[in-house]
């Protein structure tokens, strides 16, 4: 029996609602887009349209996977962010929504004719860096990463924007080999959840995200006190940084920030009103 693009779409969407997924409508809408090819668009205004059964084949394997509690970016293979699309491999952390509180505080540091050098420590997909250097045409970038595969994630996703004449990447310990002074605005989302916090959260995160992407050690601070003074080291005088952080650690990583001389440390909410950015600046020469 031949299935149209909206019964493929409801039933998807039952079939997630069955399996207790917190998203089912979006969820399935999006798994349908990426088996069939058709857009959002094209599901509201040619319903009748008739699913093949190859693609048909494709969306129950991708069901399958879901109601396994992967999550829909990993089994699609991207992932929207701020402005940007991302591809996002196995090993590599899927970019959230509340990362972009960090271009929250950077962009409006820097107008559009700005030339500036960014870093991004733990960059990941690239998220944060590609999404600031697709904003701010005369700013270049670097990227580093403990993961090969994030690095080799983020570089492609640079090329796939047209970005890799601005952005390069390095393989590394957050900044070793870095020279003093070099930059004029740092970033980072480092791991910082508790050690013994990750075995309890949602299998989304704990079965499918890179534990060198989540684990902040014991108190899940272990990363900020390796970064507050090292971030302070490789920015130029009055450079700015922004660290993403967990809700309850602002208190912590302001502490950490003022204790390796940072100046002007703030604390910036995210859009659902958490603590979710410390940011500051390294104070001038003579200050
Ligand atoms: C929470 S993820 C953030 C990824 C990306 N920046 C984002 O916001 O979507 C943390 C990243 O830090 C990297 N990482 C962990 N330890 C590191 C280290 N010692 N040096 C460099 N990168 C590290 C991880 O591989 C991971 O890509």
């Amino acid at each position: 029996m031949s299935l149209t693009l909206l019964q493929a779409w409801t039933g998807a969407r039952d079939r997630l609602k069955a399996a207790q997924i917190d998203s089912p409508v979006i969820d399935s809408r999006l798994l349908v887009e990426a088996a069939t090819g058709a857009s959002r668009l094209e599901i509201a205004t040619d319903p009748y349209r008739v699913v093949s059964d190859e693609q048909r084949a494709v969306l129950d394997g991708y069901l399958d996977r879901r109601e396994r509690r992967e999550p829909v970016a990993r089994i699609i293979g991207r992932k929207g962010f701020w402005k940007i699309m991302l591809n996002v491999g196995p090993g590599v952390l899927i970019p959230r929504a509340d990362t972009e509180t960090i271009l929250d505080v950077v962009l409006p540091a820097f107008d559009e004719q700005s030339r500036f050098q960014m870093l991004d420590l733990g960059v990941g997909s690239g998220a944060i860096l590609l999404a600031i250097l697709a904003e701010r045409p005369h700013a270049t970038g670097l990227g580093t990463d403990i993961s090969e595969d994030a690095i080799a994630v983020a570089r492609d996703n640079a090329a796939r924007l047209g970005l890799e004449a601005r952005a390069s990447f390095l393989y590394g310990d957050w900044t070793q080999g870095m020279a003093d002074a070099s930059f004029d605005v740092v970033v980072s989302n480092p791991p910082y959840i508790a050690r013994e916090v990750i075995e309890g959260l949602e299998p989304e995160v704990r079965l499918h995200e890179p534990m060198v992407a989540l684990n902040g050690g014991e108190d899940g601070l272990d990363h900020y006190r390796t970064l507050a003074p090292e971030i302070l080291r490789v920015l130029r005088p009055g450079g700015l940084f922004a660290v993403e952080i967990g809700y309850d650690q602002a208190e912590a990583v302001t502490a950490l920030f003022e204790a390796a001389g940072a100046g002007d440390v703030r604390v910036v909410k995210d859009l659902g009103t958490r603590d979710r950015v410390v940011a500051g600046t390294k104070k001038p020469l003579g200050n």
